[in-house]
C-alpha cells in the first residue's frame, strides 16, 4: 500500500469513526434486510458483536503502516469464521454493505476514489482472513462448508 492510499484510508476512517456505533448498527440492519439468510448465523443479541466488528476495523486502520502485525490476528479471525458457516461468497456482500454505509455516513466528503480505496482494503483483509479459513479447514478450501 502506498503512502497516499494509507493516508486516505486513515483520514476517511477518522471521519466516520466518531459515528462508529451508528455505522455498525446501520451496517447490520442493511446486511440482514438484504441478506436475511445470514441472520441465523449471528447471535440474537448483537451488542457484543457490534463492538467486536468495530474493534476489528480500528485494529486494521491502526496497523496499515505495520501490516505484518495484522497477519496473525486476521488469519485467526478467518479461522474462527470457518466455524460460523461463513462462505467466501459472503465477503463481497459484507464489503459492499460496509462501504455503502461508510459513504452514507461520510456524506459530501465521500468520493469514487474512497469507494475504490475501501473496496480494495476490505478485499485485502478478506483474502488474508480466507487464508486463515483455508488453513483451518483445508478440506473445504473450495468454499463449500457444512
Ligand atoms: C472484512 C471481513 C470481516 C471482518 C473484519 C469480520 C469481523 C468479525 C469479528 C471481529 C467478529 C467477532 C468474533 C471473532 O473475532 O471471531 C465476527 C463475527 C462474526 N462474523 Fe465476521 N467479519 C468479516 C466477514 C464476515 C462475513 C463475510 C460473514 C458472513 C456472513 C461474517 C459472519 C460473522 C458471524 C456469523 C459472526 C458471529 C459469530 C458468533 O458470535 O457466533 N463475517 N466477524
Amino acid at each position: 500500500m502506498d503512502q497516499a492510499l494509507i493516508e486516505r484510508l486513515e483520514s476517511s476512517f477518522n471521519l466516520v469513526a466518531p459515528r462508529g456505533e451508528e455505522l455498525i448498527t446501520r451496517f447490520y440492519a442493511l446486511l440482514f434486510s438484504r441478506n436475511p439468510e445470514v441472520r441465523p448465523m449471528f447471535p440474537e443479541q448483537m451488542d457484543d458483536q457490534k463492538g467486536k466488528l468495530l474493534a476489528s476495523l480500528v485494529l486494521v486502520v491502526q496497523n496499515l503502516r505495520t501490516p505484518e502485525k495484522l497477519m496473525e490476528p486476521l488469519h485467526a479471525m478467518g479461522a474462527r469464521h470457518a466455524g460460523y458457516g461463513t462462505l467466501e461468497a459472503h465477503y463481497p456482500v459484507v464489503r459492499d454493505t460496509l462501504v455503502e454505509v461508510m459513504a452514507e455516513i461520510a456524506g459530501e466528503a465521500w468520493s469514487d476514489q474512497l469507494e475504490a480505496d475501501w473496496k480494495g482494503a476490505v478485499d485485502l483483509v478478506s483474502s488474508i482472513m480466507l487464508e486463515g479459513t483455508a488453513q483451518a479447514r483445508p478440506a473445504d478450501a473450495n468454499g463449500v462448508y457444512m
